[in-house]
């Protein structure tokens, strides 16, 4: 009998291979962290054969470990978004970098398309805007500036992340699921299908994209970790964290602050349509039939701590942070607009640049880090605003990823968005959410809502703040982030 789930889960700048057995526990984890190459200001590039390479290592390890590959019931992947691979069908090999979600190369190309009025239209058919953020663009780019791509013709597989792996894990299967197609720019969000118009539009060959699938059923059997094993689950990687945290009804709403932050209300059965900078995006496909997602992106989050550590040197290691917000008594009038990779909804500023306002001689390194930590609650604030205004308000919201460890930006964010917050005790509600998908693809579960069990305990934050005190920081915040924005444009 097969007693557990191997969990792939490809972050932006880790890859990892989890264990969960039915209950939902992790009871394993092997992680390798990713090369992030910058060959100029606003590129962000991954080496595709590295993340195989990793991913490889690190499911190795933990079914080593778990005792071979009989006693894995199947694999669940979860990925980074949007984030493109070009590939040899051939030889399997890579043709080029693969072009991350946070790069930002075709946004002349995006402005060009804004200009000609195509805009609207892309919006009405992928529930996306115009921004490099999304992979047609980054496709329409790398097609134009690499002739290997061209010159690769019928050769050529194109793919996000969980398209490469699945070729690599099954020796040769092209398949992408709902959830990743839908942020593309190339499937129709209502039909699930590849558009042949926005195909056209972005020049991609219709023979080098997969088939699209549902995020749960038997996608074909992995072979690499030394015997057979199924892959049944697979979505993009906030997608997973929505099922985690078992947003499962509509109006259910989540956030992962990991290397950016993402907001998902699930929408139901119908796509839903925003008037204001919000995306609409498939949050399943299950038997053919698909639940949709309202979303917000927020492109910095946690990678904002480590450029502290990594770049300026402000904190020595992350978790420093809570201790240095707690030492001063508020902000002291310092603003950080996070906008290293532009800015993303609801503002979408491709081309604004970063921020801190409203420093003085007394101004110390714990105000900008806590400045820094505020800006995750402003940034969430502003999607508080703009989905309550798309007629999807939020009655609770539920957190995780990486960053939500800090009790001090967990209570910051429940006082700013003046809202009761939810943090599960298991804070990998990625990971599990891929668990849960492949546990319903390989029949431990009868559908989502059984898997939920899977999910434990969470605690609560309940707004505390003073009414004036949060009028004044949303107040300061405005002023900054309406000053970075008018900048840009
Ligand atoms: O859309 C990008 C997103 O999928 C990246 O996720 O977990 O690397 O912040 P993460």
């Amino acid at each position: 009998m097969s007693d557990f789930i191997l969990v792939l889960d490809e972050g932006t700048t880790s890859t990892r291979a989890m264990l969960f057995d039915r209950e939902g526990q992790c009871r394993d984890t092997e992680s390798a962290a990713l090369d992030q190459h910058y060959p100029r200001a606003g590129w962000v590039e991954h080496d595709a054969a590295q993340i195989w390479d990793r991913t490889l290592a690190c499911g190795q390890a933990v079914v080593d470990r778990a005792g071979g590959p009989e006693q894995i019931a199947a694999i669940g992947i979860a990925n980074q978004r949007e984030t493109v691979v070009f590939w040899s069908k051939q030889t399997g090999e890579p043709l080029g970098p693969a072009i991350v979600w946070q790069d930002r190369r075709s946004a002349a190309l995006c402005r060009t398309l804004r200009e000609r009025g195509e805009e609207a239209g892309v919006q009405a058919r992928t529930g996306l805007l115009l921004d490099p953020y999304f992979s047609g663009t980054k496709i329409a780019w790398a097609l134009e500036h690499w002739p290997q791509l061209r010159e690769a013709g019928d050769d050529l597989a194109i793919g996000t992340v969980e398209s490469w792996l699945v070729w690599k894990l099954t020796g040769g299967a092209h398949l992408t699921d709902a959830s990743n197609a839908s942020r593309t720019l190339l499937m129709g969000l209502g039909t699930g299908r590849w558009d042949d118009g926005l195909i056209d539009l972005f020049g991609v060959p219709r023979g080098s994209l997969g088939e699209i699938v549902d995020n749960a059923g038997d996608f074909g059997a992995a072979d690499a970790f030394g015997g057979s094993i199924p892959i049944c689950g697979l979505a993009g990687d906030q997608q997973a964290a929505t099922i985690g945290q078992a947003c499962l009804k509509r109006g259910e709403v989540k956030a992962t602050y990991g290397t950016g932050a993402f907001v998902l209300a699930n929408c139901g059965a119908s796509p839903p349509a925003s008037r204001h900078r919000l995306l609409s995006t498939v949050l399943w496909q299950l038997d053919g039939r698909r639940a949709y997602a309202l979303e917000g992106s927020v492109f910095v989050a946690g990678s904002l701590m480590q450029w502290l550590r990594d770049s300026i040197g402000l904190i020595a290691r992350a978790d420093e942070s809570e201790a240095l917000a707690r030492s001063v008594e508020d902000n002291g009038g310092v603003y950080c607009v996070p906008a290293l990779a532009g800015i993303g909804a609801p503002w979408w500023e491709a081309e604004a640049r970063a921020a801190l306002t409203g420093m003085s001689f007394s101004t110390t390194r714990a105000h900008i880090v806590r400045a820094c930590l505020e800006s995750m609650a402003h940034q969430t604030h502003d999607l508080q605003t703009a989905f309550a205004a798309d007629g999807a308000p939020w009655a609770c919201l539920r957190i995780d990823g990486g960053m939500v460890a800090n009790d001090w930006m967990a209570q910051d964010l429940a006082d700013m968005l003046d809202l009761e917050v939810e943090r599960p005790a298991f804070a990998e509600t990625t990971a599990l959410g891929a668990a849960m998908l492949a546990g319903v693809g390989c029949g431990w579960f009868d559908g989502l809502q059984a898997a939920a069990a899977m999910r434990g305990n969470a605690e609560r934050f309940r707004p505390t703040i003073a009414p004036d005190a949060r009028e004044k920081r949303l107040k300061g915040w405005s002023f900054a982030i309406e000053t970075v924005v008018a900048a840009a444009q």
